[in-house]
């Protein structure tokens, strides 16, 4: 492998195809792929990239072109054959290589410790060593390798016999279409994985699917279910798909003696295995690995649902045998439901920063999973409509991860007189300007003349990633719109201590610190404005990309839709946003008054950038003074890497309170540690 010259860079200069013998090509070709591979391995499954976009796509170009110019040498297994199969007319059935079994689950933990006097009982053994792995809430499917190659991939159907979802199942970007060469890979490999979709990557879909008027996913379950049996493989290649593999089956399932050297295994070969899997052999162990993952759920960044705990013991596995439907050596202890049913009182209307009109339910308060809910969202009127709740229904709330709780629709009741269905107010509820119809949105057209609106804008530009502005909260925003004492975003930079002494609880000291704060925020960046500004689209992320781009204020206003889109990672819409946004007079004459109050937007990419250039941090607990992602972009802003999963190129990881297993990782690795004082010291110096 290290002599493959496309792993690092520089690549080797690139000959003509025509220069080329059969041989060399091929030679070259393989080298590709496998090049190709395992970049993909880095960049899907380590979540860390080595190569950037650019170069990424030159290997990929080249290995196109050698493959059309070399047709002996093309292959079903190329990386260049992940994406691009033709639509199908249907899912064709296809048998499993082994019945595809279920697992014994509930979430009682009498019924746990019930499992594990079983197996004590069965196997003879007091302690019998056994994995702790999550259980993953996406969709079972079995992937199956031919001499290393991916040979097809079907869900579970009903266990016996499945759908063919080869096609699909290839363009996720985590799965190797080529496994590793590694001693000991059988010539017919069956394995058994969950197909999911990440938390973020689901809320953007739906994001995007209601501002569509499409009919949103309930979960991230469903969202990748729905994508993978679609019939066009082009329009699961856009997805975010991932997979975690996690059982091997039959005839390869006694190749290895121990569930966790297979997990070993599976890692060196390619294949995508979980983070969190731990050993254990008491009950104490696995009541605190429960406990530890049901709080950690809420911050991983995919779905799940319960934990697995399994025999390791590969060979007594296959003593214990199998029931009906369900393995005797595997049980899944689930976590207790996020659904709850509560009686919707009334349906109020908010109005966001950017004029949208979004009904709220509010909720007799219930104890969902733990958390106190007494709001949910309900997206926009179609939504209502669709999900058909009205005042005084009983309805269906859940709670996903850190979202806002919704609602999934309404319990019926026979009998019962119910309200009449919902409508949107036809004037704006803060400002009573009437209302538009934007798509399957309700807008205000009012901008910042209605004060939802400006209140909104003026959160977002003083929030933490924006301008900054510690001291202005939501309560003093709302007191300074509703005085009239702020009109306009810059009318900020104007308010003297004076001004803010009249307001309710400000006292001499507290109006300085506020007017202290308003003024310091003054001093900016680049990319920290650009955000500030609110335009749709837009969040720290593109900021940052359009501050790189740009370098200044001025240039970037300048810029057109086509050269906005012509930025890698700015899509058409978001382009169009900005160019608009911009050329607008009203936005242009409020950037203009902001400069005169003193607006000093440094160049923040540059400079400064180079200080943590090549490092790598990762980030294990909770830091006391930032969210993780400010302490990521703050890292990023420096020119450092923040990833997730501690690798071989991590430089340093951040230690917050209650850290996860990825400190004992770290020590395993001899990897520099840095408390969250040293970490602050790092960036601020
Ligand atoms: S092992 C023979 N491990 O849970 C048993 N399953 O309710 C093979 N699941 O259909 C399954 N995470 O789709 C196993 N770590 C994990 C899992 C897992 C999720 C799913 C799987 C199965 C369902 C059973």
């Amino acid at each position: 492998m290290s002599r493959n010259p496309f792993i690092k860079t520089p690549f080797p200069e690139f000959k003509d195809p025509e220069q080329l013998s059969e041989k060399q090509a091929g030679k070259e070709i393989g080298q590709l792929r496998e090049a190709i591979e395992k970049h993909n391995q880095f960049y899907y499954v380590e979540n860390d990239p080595q190569i950037s976009d650019k170069q990424y796509d030159r290997l990929f170009e080249r290995l196109l072109e050698l493959e059309e110019a070399f047709p002996g040498h093309r292959s079903r297994v190329s990386p260049t054959k992940k994406i691009g199969a033709p639509p199908a007319g249907a899912l064709k059935k296809k048998k499993h290589a082994a019945p595809m079994l279920s697992l014994d689950s509930s979430e009682k933990k009498e019924k746990a410790e019930h499992f594990l006097k079983q197996l004590r009982k069965k196997t003879g053994k007091d302690n019998p060593e056994f994995i702790m792995e999550p259980k993953f809430d996406g969709l079972s499917v079995e992937v199956v390798y031919e001499h290393g190659e991916f040979s097809h991939g079907v869900t579970r159907g009903d266990g016996e016999t499945g759908e063919d979802i080869s096609a699909n199942v290839k363009t996720i970007g985590s799965l190797p279409l080529r496994l590793s060469n590694e001693n000991g890979l059988p010539d017919f490999l069956p394995v058994r994985g969950e197909i999911f979709m990440g938390k973020d990557d689901f809320h953007d879909l739906n994001k995007k699917r209601i501002e569509k008027g499409e009919k949103p996913f309930a979960n991230a379950r469903n969202a990748a279910a729905g994508i993978v049996r679609q019939l066009d493989p082009a329009k699961v290649a856009d997805k975010p798909l991932d997979i975690f593999f996690y059982e091997i089956i039959e005839p390869a399932e006694h190749v290895f003696e121990s569930h966790w050297e297979l997990l070993k295994r599976f890692k060196k070969w390619g294949l995508k295995t979980n983070p969190e899997v731990r050993k254990g052999n008491s009950f104490e162990q696995i009541s605190d690995y429960h406990r530890s993952m049901e709080k950690k759920r809420e911050e991983l960044p995919y779905e799940i649902d319960g934990i697995v705990i399994k025999l390791n013991d590969r060979p007594l596995r296959k003593k214990l045998g199998v029931r009906q439907r369900s393995p005797r050596w595997a049980f899944a202890w689930k976590f207790s439901p996020r659904q709850e049913v509560s009686t919707l009182k009334e349906i109020v209307v908010q109005v966001g920063r950017s004029g949208i009109l979004t009904p709220v339910a509010l909720l007799e308060p219930v104890d969902v999973g733990g958390v106190t809910v007494s709001r949910a969202t309900l997206h926009n009127e179609d939504e209502v409509n669709r999900k058909d709740v009205r005042p005084g229904d009983r309805v269906k709330i859940f709670r996903a991860g850190d979202v806002i709780p919704g609602i999934s629709g309404r319990v019926e009741k026979t009998g019962k007189k119910r309200e009449k269905t919902y409508k949107m107010p036809r004037k704006c509820p803060a400002c009573h300007t009437e209302v538009v119809r934007e798509g399957a949105y309700v807008v205000c057209p009012a901008g910042l003349s209605c004060p939802a609106q400006l209140k909104g804008s003026l959160k977002h530009f003083a929030s933490r990633p924006a301008m900054n502005i510690e001291e202005l909260g939501a309560k003093t925003i709302g007191q300074l719109v509703d005085r009239e004492m702020v009109k306009r975003l810059p009318d900020l930079y104007t308010l003297k201590t004076e001004d803010l002494s009249q307001l309710p609880g400000f006292a001499e000291k507290s109006s300085k610190k506020l007017h202290d704060s308003i003024r310091n925020s003054r001093d900016t960046t680049l990319s920290s404005f650009i955000y500030a500004l609110g335009i749709r689209h837009v969040g720290t992320r593109t900021a940052r990309i359009l501050a790189r781009e740009y370098e200044s204020l001025d240039r970037l206003m300048e810029a057109s839709a086509e050269d906005l889109a012509s930025i890698s990672d700015i899509g058409k819409e978001t382009a169009e946003s900005i160019a608009h946004f911009f050329s607008n007079a009203d936005n242009r004459k409020m950037i203009e008054k902001l400069k005169e109050a003193g607006l000093k937007i440094g160049l923040d990419m540059r400079g400064t950038s180079s200080r943590l250039e090549g490092k790598t941090f990762v980030i294990t607990g909770e830091l006391e003074d930032f969210r993780r992602e400010e302490a990521k972009e703050k890292i990023e802003a420096l020119g450092g890497r923040a990833t997730s999963g501690i690798s071989d190129n991590t430089d340093y990881l951040v230690v917050g309170e209650n850290p996860g297993s990825k400190l004992d990782e770290a020590k395993k690795r001899n990897i520099p540690t840095l408390d969250e004082k040293e970490f602050k010291k790092m960036i601020e110096t």
